[in-house]
């Protein structure tokens, strides 16, 4: 390393450690005060590089609160805290251990179980923690087909925004419209407390958000009920391809632990998911698009959504396809990879998911470009990743034209990934 990468090295050691509260980590104090699903087993990543115990207690920490019905919940209340809207009150699952939120994020585990596995030092100790997951995480992967391809299409819908963590991408603008605001009430939001509101999800988008909230928990969180009865209901590539990713690495893990029950299950849904993956494919816009489930259409919206199915094994003409994709938005932002098409007039460069790179994507589409050999677009993400920190320090996204820092500021999981970025380097 050089002293200037090191230098950025020790600093995301800083962020990393400041935002640890033992047994978890907060995304940013502030603005996110408790355990966020994805952001936590993405952090793992980053930790497991300096203390790789406490990299496995992050993932475990998370699964000790993962439902009975095998879902695990996009954020852990582990304390009590008026700083972030909507807390455990207004979701009120009314779980015994710790208080959760109702919905599922991006399930990214099963990929960072086998990575820590992969590159642990102590292998007795990585396979007695990754073997106690391996069953937790199968349960997690059937719950979404259970739950969220009740037909058997072999994709899972996200019922909530916040679920895929793309919260406010125009990829769910159209389906969105749908989803009424009568009788949602007045409520204070905390996020524009700690971010630029410019930087953050509308009003008009946040009503929605708390009306599904509402609706489901009327349902008493019945996960059974919830698919059919949501009005938003959107089958999103990049979510699936997380997912397919994620049960593949599963099957390997199980093979090396003599599970091949819980192998097989994985494999198949992961063939069968890629399969009805190409039914999403877009010829002219070289990517995949969303779909959205109640009316049957392809959302037209060219996002990093579509882009993200590199992660997972898909056909490698495709793959190709995309890095041309990216290769042809490089040539209209200074930033890479932008979280929306900047063609597209509706690419909004510092509001959240509408257009900023976020560097958690960046990680997970370079590593699928990788692997099939697209070394070129992949070492411009990186460096287009590490250029940004440089410039503007760990935020937690960041405008892909002017590279300013937006969001949150000392962020965990872009912390993890420039550790991630260093490492390989
Ligand atoms: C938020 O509050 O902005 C989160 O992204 C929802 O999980």
């Amino acid at each position: 390393m050089t002293p200037e990468t090191e230098k950025i090295y020790q600093h995301a050691l800083e962020v990393l450690k400041e935002n640890d509260l033992g047994s978890y980590t907060v995304p940013t104090k502030g603005l996110y005060p408790f355990q966020w699903n994805w952001d936590s087993c993405l952090t793992a990543l980053g930790q497991g590089h300096y203390d790789e115990n406490r990299a496995w207690t992050e993932i475990e920490t998370l699964f000790a609160h993962q439902w009975p019905d095998g879902m695990v919940p996009h954020i852990v209340f582990h304390v009590d805290s008026d700083g972030y809207f909507p807390g455990p009150r207004v979701w009120d699952t009314r779980r015994p251990a710790a208080d959760t939120s109702g919905i599922t994020q991006p399930p990214v585990a099963g990929f960072a179980v086998k990575r820590l596995y992969d590159r642990a030092t102590d292998k007795a100790a990585a396979a007695a923690r990754a073997r106690a997951l391996l069953q937790r995480i199968d349960a997690w992967h059937r719950w979404f087909y259970q739950m969220r391809d009740p037909a058997g299409e072999g994709l899972v819908a996200i019922i909530h925004p916040w679920e895929s963590g793309r919260d406010n991408s125009i990829d769910w603008d159209e389906a969105f419209e749908r989803v009424p605001t009568e009788g949602v009430g007045d409520y204070v939001r905390r996020d524009t407390q700690h971010a630029d509101p410019a930087h953050r999800p509308t009003k008009a988008q946040y009503d929605r958000y708390l009306y599904l909230v509402q609706l489901f928990r009327s349902l008493g969180w019945d996960n059974s009920r919830l698919h059919d009865a949501s009005p938003f209901r959107v089958v999103d590539p990049g979510f699936n391809a997380i997912l397919i990713r994620s049960m593949t690495d599963l099957a390997d893990l199980a093979d090396a632990f003599g599970d091949p029950a819980i192998a097989a299950a994985n494999r198949e849904r992961a063939t069968k998911g890629l399969a009805a993956l190409e039914t999403l494919w877009s010829e002219p816009d070289g990517q995949y698009l969303c779909r959205d489930r109640v009316t049957g259409e392809l959302i037209q919206s060219a996002s990093i959504g579509g882009i993200l199915p590199v992660f997972a094994a898909v056909p490698r003409v495709r793959a190709h396809e995309i890095a041309r994709t990216i290769e042809g938005w490089a040539t209209k932002v200074k930033y890479i990879v932008p979280s929306h098409d900047p063609a597209d007039p509706r690419f909004e460069p510092k509001r959240y998911w509408r257009a900023p790179a976020w560097l958690v994507t960046n990680y997970m589409i370079q590593d699928g470009l990788r692997a099939v050999g697209e070394t070129v677009v992949a070492d411009h993400i990186v460096s287009s990743s590490l250029e940004l920190i440089t410039q503007s320090g760990f935020a937690e996204y960041y405008d892909p034209t002017t590279g300013e820092p937006c969001g949150g500021g000392r962020f965990t999981w872009t912390a993890a990934m420039v550790i991630e970025f260093l490492e390989a380097a």
